[in-house]
């Protein structure tokens, strides 16, 4: 399976007028891992968990794959962009800051960057109100978003906002963060999405 995009998030040079990041043609790889094909290898394809190679995913930058027909974003942030995001958990801007809405996560993830390594973030970049695709936003204070922005995903149906953990805003009309899929570390530099860590341990 391949990437669908790589969004290149240099958010501190972007200009203010900037409303889409650049895509570029870096080569990520990312293949369905299906350990058997049996009885049916479509339906299991379907469902499958999907590996991904994110060794050339440098900080401040967004990759997208499928997995079960949906886009999972998978985002390398910043030391600048998760201190930011310490400082939104405790400034009573988001509606769920503690992603204590068990729905929207897996258990593991529940914790300040709402991800196993605080600098991968992994999201299904499907808007929790009425289902659009918001945007990949990393700038700090674009015009449109204002002064106070500190980088993350607008949705453009409605106007929702989530920072760059997927925690919604308040005051917008999306319900909930966005949704963490299942995933896990198979090293370093390879992560499985669809499956939790210890499976098949
Ligand atoms: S679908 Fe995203 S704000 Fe309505």
């Amino acid at each position: 399976m391949s990437i669908d995009s790589v969004d290149h998030g240099k958010r501190r040079f972007l200009t203010a007028t900037a409303t889409a990041v650049g895509v570029a043609g870096i080569g990520f790889t990312a293949v369905p891992f299906v350990k058997s094909m049996n009885p049916s290898a479509q339906a299991q394809a379907a469902g499958a968990p999907v590996e991904v190679d994110i060794s050339k995913l440098e900080p401040g930058h967004l990759m997208t794959v499928e997995w079960r027909s949906q886009p999972v974003w998978i985002f390398h942030r910043t030391p600048e962009e998760l201190k930011d995001l310490d400082i939104l958990t405790t400034s009573d801007e988001l509606r769920d800051p503690n992603s204590d809405v068990t729905d929207q996560q897996p258990s593991y993830n529940k914790n300040s960057y709402r991800s196993l390594k605080p600098e991968i973030a992994v999201l299904i970049g499907i808007c929790t109100h009425l289902g659009c695709s918001p945007t990949f936003r990393p700038e700090l204070a674009p015009t449109d978003l204002g002064k106070d922005w500190k980088g993350g995903f607008f949705c453009p149906c409605h106007g929702s906002r989530f920072d760059l953990a997927g925690r919604v805003f308040k005051e917008v009309p999306a319900p909930t963060n966005l949704v963490v899929p299942p995933y896990r570390f198979l090293s370093e530099n390879r992560l499985l999405i669809g499956e939790n860590p210890g499976d098949n341990a």
